[in-house]
């Protein structure tokens, strides 16, 4: 208990600090901060994440530092951390070092023979950086409530690129296979884990990786949470210019052949793409931007780009036959008090008013949208995603769409009345209110045992 208490003032140090910077925070604004984030604290407790960092801020003194702290105060939030550091910088500037000369194609290092010495090198010289950031008491500051540990080891199994386009790649490898169980193991003792572009063949042949697959190869294999890019800001402000700042990997492929973007960040879009086909969430961030990482994970808006899994669930109009699945969806939150009992009887009366989210025929997800024509007002209840679909953006997707369809029927208002979820809907721009801003009918029914709470929102 009072090492929860400590992390959670330990976490709320560095936000203050970076929101005040900015927003010049008062102590009421501090609060408001403080609870609109508390949902992400648990949401983000024992996620695996697994992160990218282009290696390029570990070669300027105290540029990583910021970063690294803000690892360090992830990795005591319990978050489950996979760092993949990208050496590129580090080994051109071995290479230059040794007078070596190398190519690119389509984007990736042509690694012979002679240049192996000069990556291990470089990519040693990497971790020991990284190591020392990580035992500075700098990179603790006062929130880090436990050691602070990142761990390395011969995890990524590789294979020869071979040749692309008539060219021989030589010891430029591919991912083989990603041994999940040591680093698992590492990240339940608490430590960081840490990946980089160097890795081994069965045979024990040394191959250089484009590091950025291995963080793909990671996500996936981990069946990790998120993958973040950390990357350079001018990614993001190409990116910015043809993407929305929140989309599905459905989106990307229209988005990708419309845009006309730099090499290098079409390159990071198509591999965030692959990503995203079996990673749910993948975002890109500034490396530059103090406190992105923070500002991404806890707060609403986040300040990168963040996409969501592929989206195979289709919203529609219920009807008489769905009245089945409903009852199964409806039946455990009514039993756990948060949704009122609806009886068979009356789910048939008002089927008209149910709106469903489906997958693979299978209902995932339903709302009741009940009209007050009188005020332009209209109840929303009976809202409700299945326990195992939760938290991949289904529920924010069915409000939208209610919304669109209560507009398009001349509601101008809705409402709605919940005992458990008021955080939520906050987010999604409802706002509490007194139970006469009911419309009168519905205010006269108004179970004053229950003592749900109401929400309202105005419709634009
Ligand atoms: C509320 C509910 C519909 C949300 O569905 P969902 O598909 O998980 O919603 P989304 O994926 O759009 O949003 C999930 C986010 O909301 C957060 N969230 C979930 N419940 C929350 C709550 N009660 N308060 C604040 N935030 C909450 C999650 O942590 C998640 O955050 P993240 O995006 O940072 O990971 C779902 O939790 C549910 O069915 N709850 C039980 C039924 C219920 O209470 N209905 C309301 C009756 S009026």
């Amino acid at each position: 208990m009072l090492t929860k208490f400590l992390s959670i003032v330990g976490i709320m140090y560095p936000f203050s600090h970076i929101i005040s910077e900015t927003c010049h925070m008062t102590p009421p604004d501090f609060v408001q901060v403080f609870r609109q984030s508390s949902p992400y604290f648990n949401a983000h407790r024992d996620s695996t994440v697994v992160i990218y960092l282009d290696g390029t801020p570990l070669q300027h003194g105290d540029a990583a530092l910021p970063l690294i702290q803000d690892l360090a105060l992830l990795q005591s939030l319990d978050v489950r951390i996979v760092l993949v550091a990208g050496a590129r910088p580090f080994i051109d500037a071995e290479l230059h070092a040794q007078g070596l000369e190398w190519h690119y194609h389509n984007g990736l290092r042509i690694t012979r023979k002679e240049h192996l010495s000069g990556v291990a090198q470089a990519v040693g010289q990497m971790r020991v950086e990284l190591e020392s950031w990580f035992s500075s008491a700098k990179a603790k500051q006062s929130y880090a409530v436990r050691p602070l540990f990142i761990s390395s080891g011969n995890w990524v199994m590789a294979k020869p690129l071979g040749i692309i386009d008539g060219i021989d790649f030589q010891h430029t490898g591919a991912v083989r296979r990603i041994e999940i169980e040591p680093i698992k193991g590492v990240l339940d003792m608490g430590h960081i884990a840490l990946l980089t572009s160097q890795a081994y063949s069965m045979t024990g042949d040394i191959f250089n990786l484009s590091s950025m697959d291995v963080a793909i190869e990671a996500a996936i294999a981990l069946e990790a949470d998120k993958l973040i890019w950390l990357v350079d800001p001018e990614h993001l402000t190409a990116a910015r210019l043809a993407f929305p700042t929140e989309l599905s990997a459905n989106d990307m492929p229209d988005l990708l052949s419309r845009s006309n973007l730099p090499e290098g960040t079409q390159k990071l879009l198509c591999d965030s793409y692959r990503a995203a086909q079996e990673v749910d969430r993948v975002h890109l961030l500034d490396r530059t931007r103090d406190g992105a990482l923070l500002l991404e994970l806890f707060t609403l808006d986040g300040v990168g780009i963040m996409i969501n899994q592929n989206d195979y669930d289709v919203v529609r109009q219920a009807s008489i036959d769905d009245i089945g699945g409903i009852l199964s969806l409806l039946e455990p939150l009514e039993a756990g008090g948060s949704l009122v009992k609806r009886p068979r009887e009356q789910l048939e009366m008002e089927i008209d008013y149910f709106t469903l989210l489906e997958r693979d025929g299978t209902i995932i997800g339903c709302a009741a949208l009940y009209p007050y024509t009188d005020s332009a007002a209209a109840e929303l209840a009976a809202f409700a995603i299945d326990a195992q679909y939760r938290r991949g953006g289904r529920g924010s997707k069915l409000l939208a769409e209610i919304e669109k369809r209560a507009r398009a029927t001349g509601i101008k208002k809705l409402f709605l009345l919940t005992t458990q979820t008021m955080h939520w809907f906050i987010r999604h721009g409802f706002a509490q209110a007194d139970i006469s801003a009911l419309p009168s009918q519905r205010a006269q029914m108004y179970n004053f045992q229950r003592r749900s709470a109401v929400f309202t929102k105005e419709l634009a």
